[in-house]
Parts: structure tokens; sequence; C-alpha cells
């Protein structure tokens, strides 16, 4: 019987793309896709592009509960799985949201029954911070209740975290938004330690120096908005911003390969190392991303070129978290090696 999910001519074979062996031995494709609309894709939309992204060989998808899209995808999932699909090949990924760090467990079982899964691969802690806010607001809003990073509040979240591994219902779980001196107290005190972090990264926010301590703790660092977010909304932009797409450097290893500096963005982060999981509704580009992972590997000149550009531009800043007035949106990353004092 033909496999229907390799019906496509241009699909590319799940076997051929890189895997990630965590710490504990599991396997997790070294490409996913993003699910976040940024507010202006559809949940309809993104479900579709997860369903069609299968059928051309992604197995590993990047969702969350405040992507406010997890029943759609969760049918493109139905879908699929009714054609044949079997729940072992794929890898899902939610998180739960800051509003929800005392309330784990709830927050997990919504994801599982809008996904239409029994268990995730993977769960993260979305942000290290419960604050929280309306969807869409502008980055000057303040929540009166926010507060800083305080260990104890973090430690009684994962501990809800280690429960969910201990249930059944998830497989492993993982942070996001992340620094080495709140790592290092989770490392200190976890019963279960973190498979992943997932952060930004892009060739002008590099992070060496957190991702190699990743690499060295046996954590897998998950690349988001690898691309360098073009499509983020204006209220997530600042005048400092750039854009990894424009640089000659991309552009011209690009324009050589005859493909869009995207592409080169997805496969410079493959062959570094970490898991990018770009975000797309464009078949052209979603497909481009994944064969990214089966090209000619850049040269190391390439790769040394690509190191070198390095900005130190972190682009999804945070501002929405932070919990007194007249801060900088530097104090929620601990840039001098110490967690912001209250
Ligand atoms: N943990 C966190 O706090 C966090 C934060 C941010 C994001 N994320 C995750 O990371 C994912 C990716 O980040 P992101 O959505 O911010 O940005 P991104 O992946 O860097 O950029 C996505 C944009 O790039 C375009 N694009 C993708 N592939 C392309 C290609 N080959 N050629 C040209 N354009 C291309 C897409 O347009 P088309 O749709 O037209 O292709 C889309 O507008 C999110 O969807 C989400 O799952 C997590």
């Amino acid at each position: 019987m033909p496999d229907p999910f390799m019906s496509s001519p241009d699909a590319v074979s799940p076997a051929s793309i890189p895997q990630r062996t965590l710490a504990n031995g599991q396997k997790m494709p070294a490409i996913g896709l993003g699910t976040f609309g940024s507010d202006h894709v559809s949940a309809q939309t993104i479900a579709e592009a997860v369903y069609d992204a299968v059928h051309l060989g992604y197995r590993h998808i990047d969702c969350a509960t405040v992507y406010g899209n997890e029943a759609e995808i969760g049918g493109a999932f139905a879908r699929l799985f009714s054609e044949g699909l079997q729940r072992e090949e794929l890898w899902v990924t939610s998180k739960v949201w800051n509003n929800c760090h005392d309330d784990v467990l709830g927050s997990c079982e919504r994801s599982l029954k809008a996904l239409r899964l029994d268990y995730l691969n993977l769960f993260l802690v979305h942000w290290p911070f419960p604050n929280h806010h309306p969807p869409g607001c502008d980055v000057s809003v303040r929540n009166p209740n926010a507060v800083p990073y305080r260990h104890e509040d973090y430690m009684r979240t994962w501990r809800q975290m280690e429960d969910l591994v201990d249930r059944g219902l998830v497989r492993n779980i993982g942070t996001s938004n992340m620094t080495i001196p709140k790592m290092e107290l989770l490392l200190r005190d976890a019963r279960t330690r973190p498979v992943a972090n997932e952060m930004e990264l892009h060739p002008h926010f590099q992070q060496p120096q957190f991702f190699a301590w990743l690499k060295e703790h046996g954590i897998e660092p998950i690349g988001f908005s690898p691309i360098g977010s073009p499509a983020r909304p204006e209220r997530d932009r600042t005048p400092e911003d750039t854009a990894p797409t424009e640089d000659p450097v991309i552009r011209s290893i690009a324009e050589k390969r005859g493909v869009h500096p995207a592409v080169i963005c997805i496969q410079w982060a493959i062959q570094r190392g970490q898991t990018p999981i770009p975000f797309s509704t464009t078949r052209r580009n979603y497909l481009a991303n994944l064969r990214s992972a089966i090209a000619e590997p850049l040269s190391a000149d390439e790769m040394q070129a690509i190191a070198a550009i390095d900005r130190n531009c972190r682009l999804i800043k945070g501002q929405v978290f932070l919990w007194r007035d007249n801060q900088n949106w530097e104090d929620l990353w601990d840039l001098n090696g110490e967690i912001a004092p209250e």
C-alpha cells in the first residue's frame, strides 16, 4: 500500500531529517513547525498548514495554549491519525501559560483535550514569570499584580511539571525564556531535569554563552523566531531591531544557493546544533525550510561567516512581563549574571 504521507512528489522522508538525542535517549526531530500566528494568521489557516506540513515530512509541531489554536490543530492531528499517521511518529510540544503556574495539571489536560492527544512529547513553562496581560496589548501595558522571578514560586510550578511526567501525561518537561542563573537554580533543585529550553535564536541573536552552557548540561536548545520573526506585530518592534534575512552575509550565501535568506537561517540553525521551529503557512516556504535539513551542508567558512554576524539583537524582549514602572526589558534577562532584584 503506498504511504499516504509520502504521496506528494516534493515530500521529504522523515527518516532523512536529523534527530536530536535528548539526555534521556528520546529522539526529537531537529526542525519543527511553529504555530504562533502573531495575531494576524487565523487558527484555521495554521491548522491547515500543520496538516499539509506533516504530509510533506514535518514530524515536530510547536504549540502553546496562548496561541489560541490548539483545538484547530487538534482537528488536523485527528485527520492525520484517521489517515494512518501513528502517534509515535509525531513530536508535539505545548506550553503552560503564565496565568496557570498554579494549575499546571489543568492547563496540560486542557491542551491534551484540545489537541486530541493522550500525551505530549514535551511540555514547557512558557515564561519564568506568572505575569500575564490581555492578548494583543501594547508593550507599555503593565499588570498591577506582576511580580519578579521568585525561585520558590517557579519550583512550585516545576513540581507540578514533574508530576505530569509521573502521571504519563507528558514524556518530557522543559523551560522557555530562561537565563543561566535561573537554570542553575532549577538544576540544583529539580527532581526531573528539563530536556530542552526554548529560546530566541537566529543569526543576529546567537546567545553563544547560553547555547554552550545548555549543550554542556545536556539540555537541547530549541530556537524560536529563527528567521527573526519578520511578521511580528508592530508593538514588538523597536528602532534598534535588525533583520537576519537582510544581512549581507546571509543574502550572499542564499544567492549562491538560489534560496530565500530565511532558508539559510534555518539551515545554519540545524547545522549549528539547535532545533529551529520556523513558523510558516506558505507551502513553498515551509517546504523550503524542511528541505534545508537535507540540503548540501554549509561550508566551514560559511558557518564561520554566520557566527561572525551575531549582533546580540534580542527581538522578543518581553516588556509586558516587567513588574515595576521605569524598568527596562533588560531586567528580565539577568544580563550581569544575577537574577534581577525585586
Ligand atoms: N517560547 C516562546 O516564548 C516563543 C516566542 C516566539 C515564538 N515561539 C515559537 O517559534 C515559532 C517561530 O517564531 P516566529 O513565528 O516568531 O517567527 P519566525 O519563524 O522567525 O518567522 C516567521 C515568518 O517568516 C516567514 N517565513 C517562514 N519561512 C520562510 C521562507 N522560507 N521564506 C520567506 N519567508 C519565510 C513566515 O511567512 P509565511 O507564513 O508567509 O511563510 C512568517 O511571516 C512561533 O510560531 C512559535 O511556535 C515561541
